[in-house]
């Protein structure tokens, strides 16, 4: 089983949000396109008024944090994640606001009521679930008739596959990135299309222009629990390769492929109508 979906290293990833902040870090300094992925996952979505939202692998939280104006005074968010430490510090970070309720939920296995939510949210989340199938039959489940599924997530050319091509080239036997992630922009559509009638795929345009080797570094680090073969002989020679990028070039630049996938109809529902 790959590391990315076991659950032995996920708990070890996902104990706290150290991890979760080093990645994002990269990113937010970074970024050529410095919007906010979750300022633009506001601007594509639509809530409707008094929504019941559930947020799957909502980590710790920070799609909501410059945006918890967008539930109206009666919308009610349920947030929750497989990791016992993200719900607590979700529930720390926003246990005043009445709207808001925290579970631990693994998207596989859902406790909520069929037809209970308007719209369920897993951003870059599914790719860590071992039975995607499953977890996409659940979200569909818990969805009202109208309701509609979000989810963000990375496609196979972007900074993962950009690590893998430089690995290959310094360390061929080498298995790190190897494999795509197990959800992502290109398979989506698919995977989606076992329990939804309508699918659409809208592109985030990205890339990183990176200036410090360190910090680059610092996002392979906090990726290490997820990947095979990252060792330290391996960061070494990385270190010494992204050096010498940076001394001739100025700058190390990276594709990034990010997208968010939208569903809607469930099937449940569909069969309901027949
Ligand atoms: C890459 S983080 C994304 C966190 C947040 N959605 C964000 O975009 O910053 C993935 C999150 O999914 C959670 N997760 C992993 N497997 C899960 C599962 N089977 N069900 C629910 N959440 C899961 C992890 O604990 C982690 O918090």
């Amino acid at each position: 089983m790959s590391k990315i979906v076991n659950n032995f290293w996920l708990k070890k990833q996902y104990a706290n949000d150290s991890n979760l902040n080093a990645r994002a870090r990269l990113h937010q300094l970074y970024n050529v396109n410095q919007q906010p992925l979750q300022e633009w996952f506001f601007e594509q979505i639509s809530l409707p008024n008094n929504a019941r939202i559930l947020e799957l692998g909502c980590g710790n939280g920070s799609l909501w944090e410059e945006h918890i104006d967008k539930l109206d005074s009666n919308a009610k968010l349920t947030m929750t994640d497989y990791s016992s430490g993200m719900v607590d510090i979700v529930r720390e970070k926003f246990n005043n606001n009445s709207k808001i309720s925290f579970e631990i939920a693994d998207a596989q296995n859902l406790t909520f009521s069929s037809q209970s939510f308007d719209i369920v949210i897993a951003n870059h989340t599914l790719h860590h679930v071992n039975n995607i199938d499953l977890a996409i039959s659940e979200i569909a489940r818990v969805l009202k008739p109208n309701g509609v599924f979000y989810a963000t997530t990375n496609g196979t050319k972007g900074l993962e596959n950009y690590f893998y091509e430089i690995i290959q080239k310094i360390s061929p036997t080498n298995r790190a990135f190897s494999e795509p992630l197990p959800f992502n922009l290109e398979n989506a559509h698919n995977l989606l299309s076992r329990h939804f009638l309508k699918i659409a795929k809208t592109d985030f345009p990205n890339s990183l222009s990176i200036t410090s080797v360190a910090d680059l570094m610092e996002w392979l680090e906090a990726s290490r629990d997820m990947q095979p073969d990252i060792d330290d002989k391996l960061l070494n020679k990385l270190h010494n390769y992204f050096d010498n990028i940076l001394q001739k070039n100025g700058q190390i630049n990276i594709p990034k492929e990010v997208g968010l996938m939208t569903a809607s109809q469930p099937f449940e529902t569909q069969n309901q109508d027949l």
